[in-house]
């Protein structure tokens, strides 16, 4: 039975956000392909995990036996979301564009599961399990665009969860999501809906082409 661990961050709801909506559609695809399976699901912007303490990060570095009673409390929150990420067989994260980089409930989701000799480190606990990333934006950052230098979203997350965490990441990029909200992006409009199509489309493929994989 494979398990799919589901980690939305966008602020907006439902369908007002591209992330949650084409991360719904390839999870609609997913759990298709995966009728027995499980889904973890975690909702950031609704539910927030803890940023990190001094006390929760010191205990990562603590025999479970020497921690003192508030480490093994503030590690406890670390240890299940910890734990979520090394039984999926694969993940799904939404990661819309917060002023260039992630938003910051992903960055404390990210600070609680990184754990240097576990999860990060020579033999990363969950080395090899693919991860989809759709990483919606209001602009374009693609190459050749004005603010190509400006996207700390996929080259954060390439290091992050790719060579840090040692998972297999792909990405989903639905951009220019506010050409139709914002007056001087309406000649943007048919390319916004051109990505937004192409991201729905890539959600499904790539949902059917990863239970093939994980299946084979
Ligand atoms: C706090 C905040 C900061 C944002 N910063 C940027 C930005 O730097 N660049 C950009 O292209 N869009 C930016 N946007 C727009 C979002 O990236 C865009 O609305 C995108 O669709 C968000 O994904 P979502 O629809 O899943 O929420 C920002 C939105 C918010 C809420």
């Amino acid at each position: 039975m494979a398990t799919l661990l589901h980690i939305d961050s966008s602020v907006l709801p439902g369908e007002a956000s591209s992330s949650r909506s084409v991360a719904a559609a390839f999870r609609t695809a997913w759990e298709e392909q995966h009728p027995e399976g499980t889904v973890i699901y975690r909702d950031l912007a609704a539910d927030p995990v803890p940023h990190i303490t001094a006390v929760a990060w010191s205990a990562g570095y603590v025999a479970p036996a020497e921690r003192t009673p508030e480490q093994s409390a503030a590690f406890a929150a670390r240890e299940m979301l910890m734990e979520e990420l090394e039984q999926a067989d694969a993940i799904l994260i939404g990661a819309p564009m917060h002023n260039y980089s992630i938003p910051s409930s992903l960055k404390a989701w990210l600070d609680n599961v990184l754990l240097l000799g576990r999860t990060a480190g020579e033999n990363p606990s969950a080395q090899g399990t693919p991860v989809i990333v759709v990483a919606s934006r209001g602009g374009s950052y693609a190459p050749g665009t004005p603010r190509e230098g400006f996207e700390f979203v996929q080259n954060y997350l390439e290091a992050v969860l790719g060579r840090t965490l040692g998972l297999d990441l792909d990405f989903i990029v639905p951009e220019l999501t506010m050409a139709p909200r914002n007056p001087a992006m309406s000649q943007l409009v048919p390319l916004y809906e051109a990505s937004r199509k192409r991201a729905f489309e890539d959600a499904a493929a790539k949902a059917k082409e990863l239970a093939e994989r994980l299946a084979a």
